[in-house]
């Protein structure tokens, strides 16, 4: 294997294989698993865990943005691959000339989309959006008949699916997403006594794990399949494992003496001797700022403070308590013996959620696939290594 630096993201496919099993356990069998691998996988590495959810029992992929569905198919994958986000006229060519599935709630963009498929002498599906409570994209529920059939009259497309996204599926109370589904039911319902039978979702992992009832023809698995939990609420309802860690190596170790200040605006000062190490990782990896004096980080076994403003490439541990060298490895994110700092923790340092956590982590940081406790693949900066 080529050189890399010395922070990593590892990334246990065997995980999400598991967590994929674990979720298709809990919905029917005729329901189709759509892998949600939007913004590089929230993190992990789309193309690679695409290809894993598909082989481990995923019959389809979300993205949100044109460029992450290109990705997919240059690598090669022929699955379903459906853009949840906006698809503007301006995309419609590409979608067409891709076979990607869109997202279609705008008269402008449906146009653009029959048209492009029209030229191309090609098919294109689309699946309908309805707002039905997130206020984000989609028609409104009293438009969804009107918008629809006006897509099944346009040339060379297919409307193949209409699908809704819950905005509280998460919260210990459930009665809005409830409403949400119900409403969704209800333009379903008109479709159907209409003539139309579509492929309907509006399941996010949250409601695959809290609501039965929105486990229609589709549920869209984002979170759960990289083993974080929606809420704390929701770790009872199934074992997921998580999939992705972060560590790296000391680069610097010195004793310094009381009082002694470290790091940009000296926000943190030695109370005593204290021994301090630096580590090549920052804000501009995605290890975010807002762990300034707050991080921890598992050394030798042992929880270590981050002491100081993190910088853009490294940051600096009070590691007195560790007998500790250059070259030591440092675990950031993920399990080291007994210990374990886990996603969720480092967002309540950060004053965030799980989900920004992973996803900030930037390709700057290699990914290393692990499979079978053997390392399957590397991507670097530069593209995959192996
Ligand atoms: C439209 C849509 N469906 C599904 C998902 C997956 O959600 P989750 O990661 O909570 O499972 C997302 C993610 O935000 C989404 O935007």
């Amino acid at each position: 294997m080529a050189p890399i630096r010395p922070t990593v993201a590892d990334i246990a496919l065997d995980h999400i294989a598991l967590n994929v099993q674990a979720i298709r356990g809990l919905i029917p069998a005729r329901t189709e698993l759509m892998a949600v691998v939007k913004a590089d996988a929230y993190g992990h590495g789309a193309t690679q865990v695409a290809a894993l959810a598909l082989s481990a029992g995923a019959a389809r992929l979300g993205v949100a943005v044109l460029d992450e569905g290109i990705e997919l198919r240059r690598a090669g994958i022929a699955a379903p691959i459906h853009i949840l986000g906006h698809v503007g006229p301006e995309d419609a060519e590409q979608v067409v000339k891709l076979g990607l599935t869109a997202t279609v709630f705008d008269r402008e963009s449906v146009l653009a989309l029959s048209g492009a498929a029209t030229r191309l002498a090609k098919k294109v599906k689309v699946h309908v959006k309805v707002d039905t409570g997130m206020g984000r994209l989609g028609v409104r529920p009293q438009d969804a008949v009107g918008f629809t059939e006006l897509a099944i009259s346009l040339p060379h497309l297919e409307v193949e699916g209409i699908f809704s996204h819950l905005a509280c599926a998460d919260a210990p109370d459930i009665t809005s997403a409830r409403g949400q589904v119900a409403a969704f039911h209800e333009c379903c319902l008109r479709l159907e006594a209409r003539g139309h039978r579509l492929t309907k979702h509006i399941a996010n992992t949250a409601a695959i794990l809290a609501l039965p009832e929105s486990h229609l023809d589709i549920v869209r698995l984002g979170l759960g399949l990289y083993g974080m939990y929606p809420a704390p609420h929701m770790k009872s309802m199934v074992k997921l494992h998580p999939a992705m860690s972060l560590r790296s190596q000391l680069s610097y170790v010195k004793w310094v003496e009381d009082g002694t200040p470290i790091g940009y605006g000296w926000t943190y000062r030695a109370a005593g001797q204290r021994q301090i190490a630096t580590v090549p990782i920052g804000y501009a990896d995605g290890y975010s700022r807002q762990l300034s004096n707050r991080g921890q980080a598992l050394l030798a076994g042992q929880r270590v403070p981050l002491v100081g403003r993190v910088c853009m490439d490294q940051c600096m541990f009070d590691v007195t308590a560790v007998a500790a060298k250059p070259g030591d490895e440092i675990v950031l994110l993920g399990r080291a013996g007994q210990d374990e700092i886990s996603v969720d923790e480092v967002a309540a340092w950060m004053g965030t959620i799980n989900y920004e956590v992973t996803c900030l982590i930037s390709r700057r940081v290699p990914r290393v696939f692990w499979r079978s406790n053997a390392v399957y693949g590397v991507r670097t900066l530069q593209g995959r290594v192996r």
